[in-house]
């Protein structure tokens, strides 16, 4: 049996301006997904924390990976992918399945296995579940299967199929639980991913969850992509242009102006549409006693990033709104095997 493990991720800024070819600074996050795997008569799948199992044989997987591939071809010409999160949805363990159905069909595999996930990642929340995975799967069938992937081939095949789960995702959350640490990532033909070393400014951070969003990832970046383009690209502008001077605040060490850049992220993202009142509650909280907070991925409520100098008194502060700060180790190490 061998078991691969990915971490989660934050983003510091730049959260859906980065689908518009914007920088995003991203760090990993010390909450893993863990997926066992071993040869096995038949393809199951047992997904622990949702308490799920199924069992498929392979060519039921290699239509459904076709099936996926033309209806995303269809949905990215007539630029509306609700069909295909709809099928999604409505299949039994659909996103794993997915994932597992993708992999096989780019590494050509063709004997069976059985996958054991347990993920302490909560899902959809803006914390990466769905990246972690996307970039385990193809990590532990390389390794069942000895084929030897490159960190590079495997998040080309976790691109893939976050593109699936999300239409046209900007591969910045799936590199993340890729490489691990924290990354300055801006999608391009080539991507740009350079790592940032931030060690120095991972103290004083918390993370804040202000529960499941009503909606996924794929149908919030479609949201923003509805609004009024004249409106939306001033703002997307902006994020980008606060992003840049993100990364010089890092190097400086200028909290005063990383907190103040991370309001400003937070409110463009509210005008966007990505935020909802716990959000906005907690950002305007934090941001009266002097800190920074600010949503962390797609939005819509899930998990928010907050900082300040003083610790103690944001940690208090934010358990008097009703909310549980979690501060958990950031810039952890990308997709491994585990000992
Ligand atoms: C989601 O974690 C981050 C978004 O920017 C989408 C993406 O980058 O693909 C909202």
């Amino acid at each position: 049996m061998i078991t691969c493990s990915a971490p989660g991720k934050t983003h510091l800024i730049g959260e859906h301006a980065v689908v518009y070819g914007e920088p995003a600074i991203i760090i990993s996050v010390g909450k893993r997904a863990y997926i066992s795997a071993e040869k096995s008569e038949s393809v199951k799948i047992y997904a622990q924390d949702i308490n799920q199992s199924g069992e498929f044989s392979i060519s039921e997987l290699k239509e459904f990976a076709e099936k996926l591939q033309q209806l995303w071809d269809n949905c990215f010409e007539t630029k509306d992918f609700a069909p295909l999160y709809s099928l999604l949805k409505n299949e039994h363990l659909g996103h794993i399945k997915a994932m597992i159905a993708n992999t096989m069909a780019e590494l050509d595999i063709n004997a069976p296995f059985s996958l054991k996930i347990n993920s302490n990642i909560p899902i959809g929340s803006g914390l990466g579940s769905s990246a972690a995975l996307s970039v385990a799967v193809p990590k532990v069938l390389s390794e069942l299967f000895r084929k030897n992937l490159t960190l590079e081939e495997i998040n080309q095949i976790a691109y893939k199929i976050e593109s699936l789960a999300h239409g046209t995702p900007s591969g910045g959350d799936n590199s993340i639980c890729c490489y691990g640490g924290a990354l300055w990532f801006k999608k391009g033909t080539p991507n740009v991913i350079e790592p940032l070393h931030l060690d120095f400014t991972m103290k004083n951070f918390v993370l804040v969850f202000t529960g499941i969003p009503k909606l996924t990832t794929g149908e919030l970046v479609s949201n923003v992509r509805s609004l009024d383009p004249e409106y939306r690209d001033m703002r997307i502008k902006q994020l980008g242009a606060y992003t840049y001077e993100m990364r010089d605040c890092l190097t400086e060490q200028n909290f005063t102006r990383i907190k103040e850049l991370m309001n400003l992220a937070q409110e463009l993202l509210a005008e966007l549409g990505v935020s909802i009142e716990a959000i906005d509650e907690i950002h305007n909280a934090v941001k009266s006693i002097g800190g920074g907070a600010k949503l962390s991925g797609a939005g819509g409520g899930g998990y928010m990033v907050c900082y300040h100098e003083d610790l103690q008194l944001l940690k208090k502060f934010i358990k008097e709104l009703g909310y549980v700060p979690e501060q958990v180790e950031l810039g952890v190490e990308g997709v491994r095997v585990e000992k």
